[in-house]
């Protein structure tokens, strides 16, 4: 595909954004890896290995989670920004991977000031679901555990906000003192509640051994990667944004506490890359013709039984990080223009429409009844979401197969009607249109010359 396309997304020197507007899984490794080509950079700016992007190139597929799609191409810089997290043994065994499947890993660079997952983080990740799970179950059932996926993800921003027991990426790679130090000060806070939980206390001493030959390998990556993004922009290079997790996950947009730790959507880019918001141009919002999430939580449109099964099965919707069934509903437009509004989104990229095929009919959420009174806005409380009906519109379902469309044209009436209610919904143009899982399968729909900011 001509990278040209795409210069009214983002001109040079300039930045854009691929973000999740529901709750994760959107299929935003593809859009990525799509747009990759016509970039200089692309960069992650959230989350850590708790992401998981499927991308399936030239038959090819490629499972990354801490790694932006980026590198899959040549001359295209991949990042992980500031505000990301990093389990260093994880990012060695993707880099090792991709390096045995002939991926050129030089051009990865791991932000100095991003925050290390350490082994402990996820022990404490695991420890605080079991324990808050068992006292929902003695307070009457409750639902008081997450659901998270146990990455350690939730721990290390926490530790990122308590500061002295914290350890980034540059305090890792530079290893003495001050690593030791903070390793042994972090073993010693939070020791007390991993033995008083049941659990084994932890050896500082191990952990640092266990971290020395990692630190080692990591090192030629880890540089400051807020100058570097500003060099390339200055250069009249382009930067792409890659959001991990998704909007409706966001710690402060999303649905609360049923959230992850970090800040998902397009607002978090600012402050977890280093490069202001102003300097976007485009922020593509992935979504997919239906809705899908992981873990506990209120999801208004939710469906079950055989017809959840049926979409689950045919959309593959088991977890990329975690292999758990994916809960899955009907599209819900009240959640998605709350999501389009705080990301700022240009465009839409709708995924996996190829999926509703063969259904009898189509729902769309379009508003929803919160005790008895009609609202058109979206409840990011949790407490709030889970008093939410859905109202529906229904849509007749179409029988082709639209694997083979490669235009908006070719899509048969219903499926377009489908496109068309989010473009009026969302007041953006659908830009893409994903039929199948490769790279092929694609609909371009993207209007030429000036439809950025
Ligand atoms: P954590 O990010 O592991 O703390 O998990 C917090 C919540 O976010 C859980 O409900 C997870 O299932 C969910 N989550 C985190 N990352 C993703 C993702 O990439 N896709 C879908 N759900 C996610």
């Amino acid at each position: 595909m001509d990278p040209t396309r795409f210069d009214a997304l983002c001109p040079n020197g300039r930045a854009a954004a691929v973000v999740g507007l529901q709750w994760g899984d959107e299929g935003k490794g593809k859009y990525v890896d799509l747009l990759a080509p016509g970039f200089d950079a692309v960069a992650r700016y959230n989350g850590g290995a708790n992401a998981g992007h499927t991308i399936v190139t030239g038959g090819q597929k490629y499972a990354l989670h801490l790694v932006p799609s980026g590198i899959l191409h040549k001359g295209v810089r991949a990042v992980i920004g500031n505000g990301a997290v990093v389990d260093p043994f994880q990012l060695v065994k993707e880099i090792d991977a991709l390096a045995a499947r002939g991926v050129d890993t030089a051009a990865l660079v791991v932000s100095i000031r991003a925050h290390v997952v350490m082994p402990y983080h996820k022990a404490m990740d695991a420890r605080l679901e079991a324990v808050m799970e068992e006292m929902g179950k003695a307070q009457g059932g409750r639902t008081t555990a997450i659901g998270t996926t146990k990455r350690g993800i939730g721990p290390t921003y926490a530790e990122k906000a308590l500061r002295m027991t914290a350890v980034r990426m540059g305090d890792l790679v530079r290893g003495g003192s001050i690593l030791e130090d903070r390793v042994r000060l972090a073993i010693g806070v939070h020791n007390p509640a991993i033995v008083a939980s049941g659990g084994e206390a932890l050896d500082a001493a191990a952990i640092i051994d266990e971290l020395a030959p990692i630190a080692e390998r990591l090192r030629p990556f880890v540089t400051d990667t807020t100058y570097l993004l500003h060099d390339v922009l200055r250069a009249g290079g382009r930067v792409l944004f890659e959001g991990g997790n998704a909007t409706l996950l966001d710690i402060d947009h999303g649905t609360y506490p049923y959230v992850t730790s970090s800040s998902c959507s397009a607002l978090g880019i600012s402050t977890g890359s280093g490069v202001p918001g102003a300097m976007l141009s485009g922020v593509v919002g992935i979504m997919k013709a239906y809705t899908t999430r992981v873990g506990l939580g209120p999801m208004p449109t939710e469906i079950h039984g055989e017809l959840a099964q049926t979409i689950r099965d045919r959309g593959g919707e088991y977890g990329t990080t975690t292999g758990r069934p994916r809960r899955i509903g009907w599209l819900d437009l009240v959640a998605l223009r709350y999501s389009a509004m705080v990301n700022g989104v240009t465009h839409v990229a709708m995924t996996m429409l190829d999926v509703l095929g063969g259904l009898d009919e189509i729902r769309v959420c379009s508003a929803y009844e919160v005790d008895g009174v009609r609202t058109e806005r979206f409840l990011p409380d949790a407490a709030d979401l889970a008093r939410a009906t859905p109202v529906y519109e229904v849509l007749p379902g179409f029988a082709e197969d639209i694997s083979g469309c490669r235009s908006v044209g070719e899509l048969p009436a219903r499926a377009r009607a489908l496109v068309d209610l989010v473009e009026r919904a969302l007041g953006v143009p659908v830009a893409f249109v994903g039929v199948g899982p490769d790279r092929e399968q694609t609909i371009l729909n993207l209007p030429q010359g000036g439809v950025g900011r």
